[in-house]
This record gives C-alpha cells, sequence and structure tokens, in this order.
C-alpha cells in the first residue's frame, strides 16, 4: 500500500495490491480524476488518459486554447457553471448571490494511518499501518475559503474512503448550499446500477437497472436514511453476477437525508455524487468556521457483488462498528413487542422471561409500553419514567428480578420522539421539529423532538441516563418511529433552519456518543420503525440493527438476503415470531422461521408462555444450536448462493475463515408438483479436502464425506431423493420448506 506523489507531473497515485486510485492537478489549478480501479504499476505520468477532445461550443477558461473545457474532463471535486454543466459535487453562495468559484491546488499532505472525523461515524483504523490517508487543499483566494478532501487507501482491503471539510476565512462568510462527500468520473457508462429499495416491512429489495444519459439516483429527505433507499449504490459491468465481473461499491456513512445520484452525459462519462441531500439545506460558514461532510466508503470488486459484499461485511464489522460487543457473540435474546404489544404487566413479563431462561435465552427485552401512561401509541413518548401500575417495582425492581433469574435485561427507547399527551410536551411545546403556527402531520400520533437543539438532547440524556444508572441494563433497542414533515426549529433564525436537519443526526449521534460512552457493556441495537435507519452511520453505534418489523420467514430471505449487500451478518437483528405471522399472516414451519433466523443475531418475539410443548422442545434445540454456531455465523465469511429474487429457491452460505467450517442454509419458497432435482454449488471450499455434511436437526442426517471441489463444481444434492440424501419425511415437505447443512473439514 502507497500513496505516490509524482512532482513532475503533478499526480498522486494510491494503490495497494489490488485498487489504484489516480489524481491530478490540471492546467488550471483544478483537480482532475484520472484513474479508479484493479491496480495498475506506478509510473511518473498518466496523463495520457486525460481526454481533452475538442467539442463544438463548449466554453474554456484558457482564452486562445480550444482544448481544455472542464465540460468533457473527469474531475474530483466539480462545481457548476466553470464550463462544466453537470451535476456538481458541491455548490456554494456569497453575500453578494455570486456562485461563481475557482477552487485551485494549494497543498498536500500524506500520512500514516487515518484520523477521526469529528461529531460523525466513520470507518478508523487500529494501527498506523492498516491505511495510509492522503489529503489534499484547495483554495479559492477570492473568497479565502478552503476545500479538504481527504482520501485513505487501506492495505489489505479494496477500500477506498473520502470526506470533504469546507473553511471559510472571508469577513463576509460564505453559504453552502450542497456539498457531497466525494464525486467519481468514470470513463463509460457500460454499467448497470444496483440499488436497495422497498418500504416499510419490505426493506432493502435489490433493484438494477442499465444506466443511462441523464440522471439516475436514490435518495432519502424523510430525516432519517429511510426504507424506501438505502445510503448505497452499486456499478456493475453487465456480465458482472453474484461470483465474478467488477461492481464498484459506494455507501455513505450518515444516517440522514442522503443523495446518491449516477449521471451519464453525451459523452458517455458516468459521474458518481453521495452525500448529504441538498434538499432544504443552506449551511452558513462565517469566517473561521467549517463544514465537515460525512464519509463515503469505496469498495472495488472483481469477484462480482458477493466479492464486494464480504469487503463491506469484514470493513462495518471490525472498523466502523465498535465496542465492547463489536467482536463478541450476540446475545440470544427474547422480546415481548408480538407477545403482548402493550398489554403487560411484571407478572406477565416474569412468566415470558422464566418460560425463556428455562430454555436457554440469554436476554429479556421489554419493548414500548413501559413508561409514562403508555397503553397505546398516542401518549408519553419523551416521559421516559416507568409505569408504575404494569411494573410495580420500577425498571430498576423488575431488571433485578430477571437478572437473578441469569438473564440480562434489555430496554426499548424512542428518545428521538413525543406524543402530544406527555409531560415533555406540555412542558416544551416549542421543542417539537415542526413549524406549529400551521396543520402539520403527525404519524402513529407522534412528533419529532427537535434535536438540533442542545438542551433537547440533554433533557433526553438525563432520563435515559437516570433510568440505566439506576437498573441493570444490558442491552437498549432504540427506536425512530417516523418520518419527518414540516421542518421548522421554533425559536431559531432563518440560518439555523437551513442547517437543521444535518443538525438534528448531529444531535442524535451526539446522544449515542454520550451513552455508549458512559454505558459501554450495554449493547446498543438500532431500529427505526423496523429497519428505516439500517445505515452504517448507526453501526457506528448500535452494531446491531431491527432489520424489518416484518418477522414472516419468507419475506425475512429476501429482506435479509437484500441487506446482505452491505451489512455484516452480526448487524442483522433477526427474530422467529409467531405463526401465523403478524404482519403477512403467513404459516411457517418453525423449523424455517428458525433457519432465516439464524442468521443474524437470532431471538425469539412470541408469546412463549402458550406454545405447545413440542414446539418449546425445538426452540431449545434451535437455542443450542446457535450458542455453538453463532461464531461461525456472525463472524465467518457470507456467501450469497441463489436469489429468491430470481426463482423458488434460495440459498447461502457462511464459512469459517480457515474454510474448515460451513453452514449451508437452502430455502424453498414452494412446493413445487413433481419438482426438478435441485443442487447448491458451494462456495470457497478447499478443493481438496474432504467435508463432512451433515444435515441440523430433524433426523440430522448423515450427507457423506465429499471432497471441497466436488461440493463446489458438482454440488449438493438438496433435493429430496437424490444420491446421498435419503429421502426426506414427509412432514419435512410441502411449502416455505428449508434445510440447513454443516459441513466440517475432516482428517485424511
Ligand atoms: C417499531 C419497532 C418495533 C416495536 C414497535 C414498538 O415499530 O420496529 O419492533 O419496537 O416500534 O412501538
Amino acid at each position: 500500500m502507497a500513496i505516490k506523489f509524482h512532482e513532475s507531473t503533478k499526480e498522486f497515485h494510491l494503490y495497494n495490491e489490488q485498487i489504484s486510485y489516480i489524481i491530478r492537478v490540471l492546467e488550471n489549478g483544478q483537480l482532475g480524476h484520472v484513474y479508479y480501479g484493479k491496480h495498475i504499476t506506478d509510473k511518473e505520468d498518466f496523463g495520457y488518459l486525460i481526454e481533452y477532445a475538442r467539442r463544438d461550443m463548449a466554453p474554456y477558461p484558457f482564452e486562445g486554447n480550444s482544448t481544455f473545457s472542464l465540460e468533457h474532463l473527469k474531475q474530483e471535486y466539480p462545481t457548476f457553471g466553470s464550463g462544466d454543466t453537470r451535476y456538481p459535487a458541491f455548490e456554494l453562495e456569497r453575500e453578494d448571490g455570486s456562485r461563481t468559484v475557482d477552487f485551485k491546488y494549494k497543498k498536500h499532505e500524506i500520512f500514516k494511518g487515518k484520523k477521526d472525523i469529528e461529531g460523525l461515524p466513520a470507518v478508523y483504523v487500529e494501527s498506523e499501518e492498516e491505511a495510509d490517508t492522503l489529503e489534499i487543499v484547495l483554495e479559492d483566494k477570492l473568497i479565502h475559503t478552503q476545500i479538504l478532501l481527504s482520501y485513505t487507501i487501506f492495505k489489505d482491503i479494496p477500500v477506498i474512503t473520502k470526506h470533504v471539510r469546507f473553511s471559510c476565512e472571508h469577513s463576509e462568510g460564505i453559504t453552502l448550499l450542497n456539498c457531497m462527500s466525494g464525486c467519481l468520473d468514470l470513463p463509460d457508462k457500460e454499467y448497470e446500477m444496483v440499488e436497495l429499495a422497498g418500504t416499510w416491512s419490505r426493506e432493502r429489495h435489490p433493484h438494477t437497472r442499465e444506466l443511462n444519459y441523464g440522471v439516475q439516483s436514490v435518495y432519502s429527505m424523510r430525516g432519517c436514511s429511510s426504507h424506501q433507499f438505502n445510503p448505497f449504490l452499486m456499478l456493475k459491468r453487465k456480465n458482472a453476477d453474484e461470483f465474478s465481473g467488477e461492481v464498484l461499491g459506494f455507501s455513505l456513512v450518515y444516517s440522514g437525508d442522503f443523495l446518491a445520484q449516477v449521471e451519464v452525459d453525451n459523452f458517455d462519462v458516468t459521474r458518481v455524487v453521495l452525500g448529504i441531500h441538498p434538499n432544504e439545506f443552506r449551511w452558513e460558514l462565517k469566517q473561521g468556521e467549517s463544514f465537515q461532510t460525512p464519509e463515503m466508503v469505496m469498495v472495488y470488486s472483481e469477484n462480482g457483488m458477493n466479492g464486494m459484499s464480504q469487503v463491506y461485511h469484514e470493513l462495518y464489522r471490525t472498523r466502523l462498528a465498535r465496542g465492547t460487543w463489536r467482536d463478541k457473540e450476540r446475545p440470544i435474546l427474547i422480546n415481548n413487542w408480538e407477545a403482548t404489544y402493550f398489554d403487560f404487566n411484571e407478572e406477565k413479563i416474569l412468566d415470558i422471561a422464566k418460560k425463556a431462561k428455562d430454555i436457554g435465552v440469554e436476554l429479556f427485552v421489554l419493548d414500548d409500553g413501559w413508561f409514562g401512561k403508555r397503553n397505546w401509541d398516542n401518549c408519553s413518548l419523551g416521559d421516559w419514567y416507568p409505569n408504575l401500575e404494569k411494573l410495580p417495582n420500577g425498571i430498576t425492581g423488575l431488571a433485578k428480578k430477571i437478572e437473578e433469574m441469569g438473564m440480562k435485561f434489555g430496554l426499548w427507547f424512542e428518545p428521538e420522539m413525543t406524543n402530544k399527551d406527555s409531560d415533555l410536551y406540555r412542558e416544551h411545546p416549542d421543542w417539537l421539529l415542526a413549524d406549529t403556527r400551521r396543520q402539520y402531520c403527525h404519524s402513529r400520533n407522534q412528533y419529532v423532538l427537535d434535536f438540533s437543539k442542545k438542551e433537547v438532547v440533554d433533557h433526553i440524556h438525563a432520563q435515559m441516563r437516570a433510568i440505566l444508572k439506576d437498573a441493570p441494563v444490558s442491552y437498549v433497542k432504540w427506536d425512530m418511529n417516523r418520518a419527518f414533515s414540516e421542518v421548522f426549529s421554533n425559536g431559531n433564525g432563518r440560518s439555523w433552519q437551513g442547517k437543521v436537519r444535518h443538525k438534528y443526526i448531529l444531535g442524535v449521534y451526539d446522544l449515542y456518543e454520550r451513552l455508549t460512552g458512559e454505558f459501554p457493556e450495554i449493547l446498543f441495537e438500532s431500529c427505526a420503525s423496523g429497519g428505516a435507519r439500517f445505515d452504517p452511520g448507526m453501526l457506528y453505534y448500535a452494531p446491531q440493527a431491527w432489520t424489518s418489523d416484518n418477522t414472516d420467514a419468507i419475506d425475512r430471505i429476501k429482506i435479509q438476503y437484500g441487506t446482505s449487500y452491505v451489512y455484516p451478518i452480526s448487524s442483522i437483528g433477526s427474530h422467529v415470531s409467531a405463526a401465523p405471522n403478524h404482519q403477512v399472516f403467513r404459516d411457517t414451519p418453525l423449523e424455517t422461521r428458525a433457519n432465516v433466523a439464524f442468521f443474524g443475531t437470532f431471538g425469539y418475539e412470541l408469546d412463549i408462555t402458550k406454545l405447545p410443548e413440542d414446539e418449546i422442545e425445538k426452540m431449545q434445540e434451535q437455542i443450542s444450536f446457535m450458542k455453538e454456531h453463532r461464531k461461525l455465523i456472525q463472524q465467518g465469511v457470507f456467501t450469497r448462493l441463489e436469489s429468491p429474487f430470481e426463482g423458488n429457491n434460495s440459498a447461502w452460505q457462511v464459512a469459517s475463515e480457515k474454510k474448515d467450517e460451513v453452514l449451508m442454509a437452502y430455502f424453498r419458497l414452494l412446493e413445487p408438483a413433481q419438482g426438478k432435482f435441485e443442487r447448491i454449488y458451494l462456495k470457497g471450499l478447499e478443493e481438496t479436502a474432504k467435508y463432512s455434511v451433515q444435515e441440523c436437526f430433524g433426523a440430522h442426517m448423515d450427507c457423506g464425506v465429499h471432497y471441497g471441489d466436488e461440493l463446489m463444481y458438482a454440488g449438493l444434492s438438496v433435493s429430496d431423493c437424490s444420491a446421498g440424501i435419503p429421502m426426506l419425511a414427509r412432514e419435512q415437505q410441502g411449502d416455505y420448506f428449508s434445510r440447513l447443512f454443516y459441513l466440517k473439514k475432516v482428517e485424511e
């Protein structure tokens, strides 16, 4: 790994054994983009890759020179107007309304390691040897403003991170109207764009479209990263698939409004920008002030989409997630939400906890409904003290009783919200993030608190801290159940209003930082009406996230499959819930519900006190299984094998880094009449090693010993009456069927 600066050509080459990224200072002092992709050998001059071709009607900055126009040049951090009329990476306004800028290279610095970004989540290193960083300073002398472009390249992985800081020294100040975290100009448009899209209870389904002229984008203007789109996009070559071909991943470490946009110009140049959404963004910088963008993380893969995902998984699991829980196996929990909703008391909770403890569950999570006078969703958010009618011994008393049983205790909060029927709202009606002079929307009877105000964050912090200090709480589920609507920060002036959406997220991060700092032993799980804030920003504070309110196993195959494009298995909150399912009313076998939920943090969310004994026995088996295999599942290498979006089947596997253990899950959505024979082709095994193959659960069928190459190239037969696999029992067939196989390397 190295970052080279070639003085004679003013080229920067960031490279490791897998990738290269090349930047060059252009004749006009601005930064040109030369190359990003598979590693190429370093040399002094890649200038021939700058394409200057003369075209009619282009504006040229140098009089008499009609070859240099920004309209055609690939750039690092382009602006609008100076010849380039594509969408820019940033836009700012001076006091007199001028938006013309001219940022030229001023200086740079190259150093080992990577700096933290103050107040914002970011990928980090644990030793200086893990990465090198390049910081380039651009300056616009007329407006005394500097832009610092920061690039980090990692040692053994194909990753580059970027972020940008604006600093203003002009006495009149400037106003930022748009500032993306990074831009990438690519020399052609022969890509497909893949994004993760959905809605509540149908989050992160992958969608693919061919790039075309003009703009294609995904975004959120909802105040959170959203159910609808994820702050991520992928560009893949048309021949790339899960296992091979070139794929470029772009992910934004941010939890608020974002824009991820691809523009193709009429010369087939593709421009990717990623950053805070410019909608309602207007950030005034006074003299001496600066603005820092979030970080974007680019992954290059020549091993298809799985190749890209595996890099994100490893990076986000080990160098974005932090804290005590980062490397630990996650506790198997039971959550009371779908068991009781708001209707519970201490006795009911203790009954559920006791029964769960008996079969090996490790953590009881008390969900919504424990505070203020909350018996429905119309009151008490913001009043974070226990409802003593339901819980006469308070949270502390209940938590202690659960601890005495030998279980850990977890608690739900929704810190960023309030209801009108709450003490908080009655005392502080001006704390709503809404223009309260006109009609404004509720959502689920609740309103967003103005987290751009420090006093609001302080108030919520004090209440949460009091509970967490007093009660033995080991886990917090931090929910956020509505999107923004009429955003206005009451009592604050015009300048504040353009900052409020970003300041809100900074307030959320600040509260997370305070609480994770004060209670480092607590495991935080983020949540937003299910998966509306499943993003890298959250993972920095909470190493796991509630993936979706949809707990139906069949739907979850798709949701978890899509989520795995970017996010590690250790972050995927997954529970076995009741059948019929509460969201889609489907009746799926307990085995399949568990086989899906195993590939995540694993837990239960059902009324265990009402289940028949045979199901309780099966659950006990599932829990022991998860305890035995969760290290492999949560820290192994995850590979998608068959997409549930393409047919009736789906399969995935997780393998240990040493390739000596693999767990493979096969799902068959509907029972086909006279179905064809099915094989699953495993990946990443040692070709000449022998693996014993066992079907987990049920009959614990011994499926023989096979070589790695055989399992990868000839495949493992998973249909019910093929060679090597005995006929399946009748009750193991039918719709929503699944099988789980455990492979272990055996000695000769
Ligand atoms: C959200 C969460 C659920 C549950 C409810 C409680 O919808 O996603 O898991 O916590 O809120 O109100």
